[in-house]
C-alpha cells in the first residue's frame, strides 16, 4: 500500500503518542518503534470539534524526522479542508477526517489523495457504518472510533464490534484498511480483530508502565496486543 508495498491485511499496531510525554515525542517514536510498533498514531485535536486540544502541523512536522515506520495522522478538527495541505507538507502518510467534521466528505477525501497523502475517514461511535458506502473507493483506511474521540484512556464501547464487522463486509476484496481508535487493550482487541479490524489503536495500553529511560515495558505492552490480536483472528478464522 505505501510506495511499493503490497496491500496487507497484517495485524498492525499503532500507538497514540497522546499518551506519550508531549516534552520527549521524539525519543518517546524511537522508543517505540525499536520496540516494535508497526506506525506512529497522532491525535490531532482542536478544542471546537473535540473538547480537547493538542497540536498542530509543526509539531507533526518537528516529529517526522523520528518516524521511521509510517506517520498516521487522525485529524480530530473542524473545518478539515483548510488544513489537509499544511498536515501533508508536514509529512503525514496517511491523513484521516471525520464524516462529522464537514459537509462535503467527498471533496475532503479527494483532497487528501491530492495532496499526496493515503485518505483515511474516521467515524464517531454514534455515525453508522453505512455513512461512508458511497465513498469507499475515495479511501485507503477506515477508522472506526471505539470511544467518543477526545481523551484517551476511555473504554472501549463494544456495541462498536458489530459496526467494524459491517464495515468489513462492505469494504470487500477493496485495499482498504480497518483501524480501530480507543480503549484497545489486550482485554478488548480480541473483539475488534475477531471481526475484521486489522490496525489497532493504542495510546495508555501501549505507554502505560514504561518509559524512555524504560522502553521494555513498550515492547511487552506491544506484544501482548498484537498476541490478543492475533490469535483472535486465527480463531475467527478456523471457525468460518
Ligand atoms: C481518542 C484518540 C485515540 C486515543 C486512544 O480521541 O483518537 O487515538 O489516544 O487512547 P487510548 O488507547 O488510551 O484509548
Ligand atoms: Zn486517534
Amino acid at each position: 500500500m505505501f510506495a511499493g508495498e503490497e496491500f496487507a491485511r497484517d495485524i498492525k499496531i499503532a500507538p497514540s503518542i497522546l499518551s506519550a510525554d508531549f516534552a520527549n515525542f521524539g525519543a518517546e517514536i524511537q522508543a517505540i518503534e525499536k520496540q516494535g510498533c508497526d506506525w506512529v498514531h497522532v491525535d490531532v485535536m482542536d478544542g471546537h470539534f473535540v473538547p480537547n486540544i493538542t497540536f498542530g502541523p509543526q509539531t507533526c512536522k518537528a516529529i517526522r524526522p523520528h518516524v521511521g515506520t509510517l506517520m498516521d495522522v487522525h485529524l480530530m478538527i473542524a473545518p478539515v479542508d483548510p488544513f489537509i495541505e499544511a498536515f501533508a507538507q508536514a509529512g503525514a502518510d496517511i491523513l484521516t477526517a471525520h464524516v462529522e467534521a464537514g459537509p462535503h466528505l467527498d471533496r475532503t477525501l479527494q483532497a487528501i489523495r491530492a495532496a499526496g497523502c493515503r485518505a483515511g475517514v474516521a467515524l464517531n461511535p454514534a455515525t453508522p457504518a453505512e455513512s461512508i458506502g458511497h465513498v469507499l473507493d475515495r479511501v485507503d483506511l477506515v477508522c472506526v472510533m471505539t470511544v467518543n474521540p477526545g481523551f484517551g484512556g476511555q473504554s472501549f464501547i463494544p456495541a462498536m464490534v458489530a459496526k467494524v464487522a459491517r464495515l468489513r463486509e462492505m469494504i470487500g476484496d477493496r485495499p482498504v484498511h480497518i483501524e480501530v481508535d480507543g480503549g484497545v487493550t489486550p482485554e478488548t482487541v480480541p473483539l475488534a480483530a475477531a471481526a475484521g479490524a486489522d490496525v489497532f489503536v493504542a495510546g495508555s495500553a501501549v505507554f502505560k508502565g514504561g518509559s524512555v529511560a524504560n522502553p521494555d515495558v513498550y515492547g511487552d505492552n506491544i506484544r501482548k496486543i498484537r498476541n490478543a490480536a492475533q490469535a483472535a483472528r486465527q480463531g475467527s478464522q478456523s471457525a468460518a
